[in-house]
């Protein structure tokens, strides 16, 4: 049987973005791929990307989606994540079941799936593939400092070090070995603070540390440089990893140095954005002072009150540095009265700020205006500005992005971690501290990583080898 692999993202913006830069880098490697989306995300993605037109190139390429169970009108927002997870559990398992067992992708179908490559958090997908004997090889989209955290998780409930009920959030971790001298309780994934372990997210990811281990193998989106010291802990779980990332810059990497014969050449348009990208903020960024401007945005699900909006606006202000600000439809909780945005705000964002729904992300953070990226430490944006060599200002709201943010203040030095706060003083401190006070000292150990990753990437890079090795290994199943 040829190569078939079915991959099927988590329907969020980041896990989607990386995966099909995966499913692109298989295809030109002559792997029949098909991406498995729901219907949203896919209507999303046809309304605001070429997506189809780029596909279409590849002949061994198809997209098929799939019911998440939710009615078109539901908002999918972070606070209602679990909705989505509740939904799949109903409609989306069994279709699923059926697509594999009888349907589309069953070895008696035309073109059977030879493997299948699934978001970490879809424990379901390997009960299905045990069933029909598919091998899966799960994508773990999360950072792998907060996939540690997750495979350990089972320990640090019996430890009794987690659930904590939100408090003493300054006590260190002990149960996450490699993380023992920096770990603390606020550190922890989001869910860890909640009072029992009796929830919905709780049980996802526990079940998660059960699953993900028992797959073929686990890719991550790092490069072993980054990430070696919590690399080598992983591999003691699941000893067959394959760190391929950053999986934006191969996949760059890729229209210009190609090591391998291709079988199909890439595109070079490759926006799987959900939302309209506004490019005009790139000619305002040519007006800019080189590495003055900080780039804010906070992810494609992350929220904020009214007042936190506020803080964050003042604070930048008062910075006196230019700022670029994704406001995403839904960023923002509540309504709020345009009449009462103190008029010092507007006059200043007049002067110096540029505020819009959504941009292209990677070609911003790699304009030379760009100084610093006020970010909410998804892991694709934490990646993407290292890969840019611009510091970071973290303000983690949900899931791994507490534990990335402390890795980017205290393992990676290459920024500030304010998080549990929200204060326009500690805005503007930090602003001055990334783009002035300790400006050299953050850029020298960003760009230091950059430079890694980059080789990464290059012929016989790791990233490269264990794409390599990955091909392979999917070519043999
Ligand atoms: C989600 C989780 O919130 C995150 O913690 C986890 O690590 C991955 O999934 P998300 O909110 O989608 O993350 O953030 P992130 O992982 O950073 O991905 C956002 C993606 O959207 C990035 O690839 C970024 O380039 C892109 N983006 C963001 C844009 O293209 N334009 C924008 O204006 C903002």
């Amino acid at each position: 049987m040829p190569p078939h692999a079915l991959i099927f993202p988590l329907p969020m913006q980041g896990p989607v973005n990386c995966m099909l830069k995966l499913a692109e880098l298989l295809c030109i490697y002559g792997i029949s791929v098909t991406v498995l989306n729901t219907d949203h995300i896919q209507r999303t993605l046809l309304r605001h990307t070429n997506v189809l037109a780029r596909f279409s190139r590849y002949r061994n390429f198809r997209f098929r989606t799939i019911s998440d169970g939710l009615p078109d009108d539901h908002p999918r927002s972070s606070e209602r994540f679990l909705e989505v997870f509740e939904g799949m559990k109903t409609v989306t398992e069994p279709d699923f079941r059926e697509m594999m067992i009888s349907g589309c992708f069953g070895c008696g179908s035309d073109n059977p799936v030879t493997v299948i490559i699934p978001d970490g958090s879809f424990s379901f997908v390997l009960d299905v593939a045990e069933e029909v004997q598919i091998p899966v090889i799960y994508f773990e989209t999360v950072s792998p400092c907060a996939f540690w955290t997750y495979l350990c998780l089972p320990k640090l409930i019996g430890a009794g070090e987690v659930p904590f009920n939100g408090k003493d959030l300054d006590v260190p971790v002990k149960g996450v070995p490699g993380t023992e001298t920096f770990l603390r309780r606020r550190d922890l994934p989001s869910f860890c603070r909640l009072n029992n372990v009796a929830n919905s997210i709780t049980e996802i990811i526990l079940k998660e540390a059960r699953y993900v281990p028992r797959a073929h193998g686990v890719i991550l989106n790092t490069f072993q440089a980054l990430d070696a010291s919590i690399l080598v802990h992983i591999r003691t779980l699941c000893p067959n990893v394959y760190c391929i990332g950053p999986i934006h810059t191969l996949f760059n990497s890729r229209f210009t140095t190609e090591p391998k014969p291709l079988t199909q050449t890439p595109q070079s348009d490759a926006s799987n954005s959900l939302w309209e990208e506004n490019t005009t903020c790139l000619a305002w960024l040519d007006t800019q002072v080189t590495r003055s401007v900080v780039y804010v945005s906070f992810g494609s699900m992350a929220r904020m009150t009214v007042n936190e909006m506020f803080e964050f606006w003042h604070g930048l202000v008062n910075s006196g540095k230019p700022f670029l600000w994704v406001q995403r439809p839904g960023l923002v909780i509540g309504e709020y009265d345009v009449d009462q945005v103190p008029k010092r705000l507007v006059n200043e964002t007049g002067k110096r700020g540029f505020i819009t729904t959504w941009v292209p992300q990677e070609t911003v953070l790699a304009h030379s205006a760009i100084g610093a990226f006020l970010t909410h430490s998804g892991w694709n944006s934490t990646v993407e500005s290292i890969m840019e060599g611009v510091p970071m200002i973290c303000w983690p709201r949900n899931v791994d992005q507490q534990v990335n943010s402390r890795f980017v203040s205290d393992v990676w030095k290459i920024g500030i971690d304010i998080k549990d706060s929200c204060d326009r003083v500690i805005v503007e401190k930090a602003v001055k501290d990334v783009l002035d006070v300790r400006r050299s000292e953050f850029m020298e150990s960003v760009r230091m990583l950059s430079e890694l990753g980059g080789q990464s990437v290059a012929e016989d890079g790791s990233s490269s080898m264990d794409l390599d090795r990955l091909i392979e290994s999917i070519s043999l199943l």
